[in-house]
């Protein structure tokens, strides 16, 4: 008989887009609510009363009201070889990643030092509530082996390509338009679709990668269309610029993927910040994903993502925290960052909104929805359950709050790792290692 685990208490249950109906109308929280774990998925949700009824054999882990039984966090975005360099200085892009970013992703030339990053970067994210993540890796093609094989020992869902640049960086990160295209196509037949692993053809960004290896990945995606597709897109001024030098003939930033055929439903583009109206209207109708990088795009100084305008548009959004651009590994601190965002834009999301980006949103954006990002009998069962009342000062404003609603936003405000009470991974809970 397969082993069945109950998780009871209040529980976090999605029933749409909160950017497309009022959040009241699609997210509610049961409170006695009660989801049954069984091979790694969830089998059922109900009251606490009913579940136990139906499942007494059921190992039972009892969570109290001061909890929040949700979806593990998905984060959309992020480069696990820059763990070691997070919080990195006083740079604005291009320079803080020649002289913060290519000296360490040099460094994971070394496979062991690949691995111990990887495991490293997993268990942080872990402790931090993040179940599945979308990562950059290095050009080395054992960097990405490194993640998927961190990951595949966790349990975990996991997103993941070989960065490709052919130019403006340094002599050792540099591959061709060829070796790219099949280091990556070997990549996905390693590892695509195995297990939990998902492959994501990764150019890094057009002023590092020749129109010849756009092509070539391009053509890549054709021949592998139920891949990912991740780059980056127009995150800074500065940036847009010097694409605008580097591709006179392009329309705008979006068009010198455009034109290369890396466009399309499963292209994910990190940061997206000052985009013209044309890119926009392309991207909505190309079905493409956005994802929004808050702590990243204050620490760096690239501007303020426009969450209203492009949800509005129903463009797909995720949420991220483009560790080591961003200044933090906690997607609850990434969730704070994209309300003050909000704020300074003028248009605050609700705690309901922050933390269906954090899940929902991020795995619709990778294409992973039918499996993670919500509770929902069939999905996988990745769950991160918070502690609303983590430390003293986050107890106090729990204590204060209307409503389970109020606790949360505290706890997105003020909270950490402290405020992670359990994962659980693909049904089995996660522990830290000693
Ligand atoms: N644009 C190209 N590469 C990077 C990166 O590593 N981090 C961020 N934030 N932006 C990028
Ligand atoms: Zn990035």
């Amino acid at each position: 008989m397969t082993s069945k685990t109950l998780l009871t208490g209040p529980l976090l249950r999605y029933a749409g887009d909160p950017f497309r109906a009022p959040w009241q109308e699609v997210i509610g929280i049961d409170t006695d609510g009660a989801v049954l774990l069984q091979d790694g998925h969830i089998a059922s949700l109900g009251t606490r009363a009913a579940l136990i009824a139906a499942h007494p054999q059921a190992k039972h882990v009892r969570y109290s009201d001061s909890h929040l039984i949700c979806p593990g966090f998905v984060d959309a975005h992020v480069h696990y070889p820059q763990t070691a360099i997070i919080a990195s200085w006083g740079k604005r892009l291009i320079d803080w990643l020649n002289d913060y970013t290519f000296p360490e992703e040099m460094r994971l030339s070394d496979p062991t030092y690949a691995a111990r990053i990887a495991a490293r970067y997993l268990d942080l994210t872990l402790a931090h509530g993040t179940t599945t993540l979308a990562s950059y890796c290095t050009i080395h093609p054992h960097s990405v082996d490194a993640l998927f094989d961190a990951a595949a020992t966790r349990g975990q869902r996991i997103v993941a390509g070989k960065t490709c640049m052919d130019r403006n960086a340094p002599e050792g990160l540099r591959d061709t338009a060829q070796s790219a295209y099949d280091d990556s196509k070997a990549l996905i037949d390693r590892w695509h679709g195995r297990g939990r692993a998902t492959y994501a053809i990764t150019p890094r960004f057009s002023p590092t990668s020749t129109p010849e290896q756009l092509a070539a990945l391009g053509a890549l995606w054709r021949a592998y269309p139920d891949c990912l597709m991740q780059t980056h897109l127009s995150e800074q001024t500065d940036e847009i610029a010097w694409v605008e030098d580097l591709h006179p003939q392009a329309r705008d930033y979006l068009d010198t993927y455009e034109t290369q055929g890396l466009i399309g439903e499963r292209a994910v583009f990190g940061h997206a910040i000052h985009l013209k109206p044309r890119e926009i209207d392309r991207i909505a109708e190309s079905g493409a994903a956005l994802v929004h990088c808050p702590t990243s795009n204050t620490f760096i100084g690239s501007g303020l993502f426009d969450m209203a305008g492009l949800t509005r548009q129903a463009i797909p959004v995720g949420l991220a925290t483009d560790t080591g651009g961003g200044s933090s590994f906690s997607m609850l601190r990434t969730m704070a960052a994209a309300y003050e965002i909000g704020q300074l834009r003028g248009t605050p999301l609700h705690a309901a909104q922050l933390i269906w980006l954090a899940t929902a949103g991020s795995a619709r954006s990778l294409h992973l929805q039918d499996r993670i990002g919500s509770l929902q009998p069939g999905n996988e069962a990745d769950l991160t359950v918070l502690d609303l009342a983590s430390t003293p000062a986050i107890a106090q404003r729990a204590a204060m709050a209307e409503d389970i609603w109020e606790s949360l936003f505290a706890t997105i405000m003020m909270g950490d790792d402290r405020a992670i009470a359990d994962v659980w991974v693909g049904g089995q809970q996660w522990r830290k290692p000693n």
